[in-house]
């Protein structure tokens, strides 16, 4: 898809990578391997005790900026490519999610440490679609792009808003259109009507790529944002 789109920069959030839930080095290094510049994260950032120390090692993954200072790794994070930089920002809802501070205020911090970068994605990972609307209004024109994660479910509204941000509240998940966000759907179907526990497995049913591409030129301005929702090519020559 570099090739086909003239992609610069891709950006995936990891946080469901292993297995569905966290991520551990060993697939964060596939993602980078595969042509990823920078993963961000989420709710299950520390799911997988390994992944903690790789946190304050690798520069190119974030976990959000909200967090605590006593929890492992950064918030932020920059990288180049071609002479340009992305600045990259992960935060958290702070509704039913466990953050540090709220969204809205910590990223006047975490935009500090990219004040450099020639654009800035912020990845608001978050449950309340009001909160990741507000998150877009209130960067509007500062940055490059804001989109949300979190719902696996990848919303209507992308658009580039009057300040030249490019704003979507879901990008979506890539896996299996077939399961249940992530979840093999006879077992999710199972929990609902029982309330009883019981193993979750992935779902490898259909799988599909949920991604945006954001066109920019001119210093954090862009120019469209365009959702790529297809079948995943299982076999690529
Ligand atoms: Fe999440």
């Amino acid at each position: 898809m570099r090739d086909e789109l003239g992609v610069d920069f891709v950006v995936a959030n990891g946080e469901n990578a292993a297995g569905g839930v966290g991520i551990t080095p060993k697939e964060a290094g596939e993602l980078f391997a595969g042509g990823v510049d920078a993963i961000t994260l989420g709710n299950h950032a520390y799911r997988h005790r390994e992944v903690w120390p790789y946190l304050d090692s690798e520069p190119r993954i974030v976990r959000p900026a909200n967090y605590l200072r006593t929890q492992p790794g950064r918030g932020t994070c920059v990288v180049e490519r071609d002479g340009a930089s992305l600045g990259i920002v992960n935060l958290s809802g702070n509704l039913y999610m466990q953050a540090g501070s709220p969204a809205l205020l910590t990223v006047d911090d975490a935009l500090r440490e990219v004040a450099d970068a020639d654009h800035v994605l912020v990845d608001m990972h978050a449950e309340a679609t009001s909160e990741k609307v507000a998150l877009g209004w209130y960067l509007d024109g500062r940055v490059t792009a804001v989109v949300g994660t979190h719902t696996h479910v990848p919303t209507a509204d992308a658009r580039v808003l009057p300040g030249g941000t490019a704003y979507i509240t879901d990008v979506g998940m890539t896996g299996a259109r077939g399961g249940v966000i992530g979840v093999r759907r006879e077992q999710s179907i199972a929990v609902m009507r029982t309330h009883m526990p019981t193993r979750y497995d992935s779902a490898d049913e259909d799988p599909w790529l949920n991604a945006v591409f954001i066109r920019a030129t001119a210093r954090r301005h862009a120019e469209a944002i365009e959702q790529i929702l297809r079948p995943a090519d299982l076999n690529p020559t």
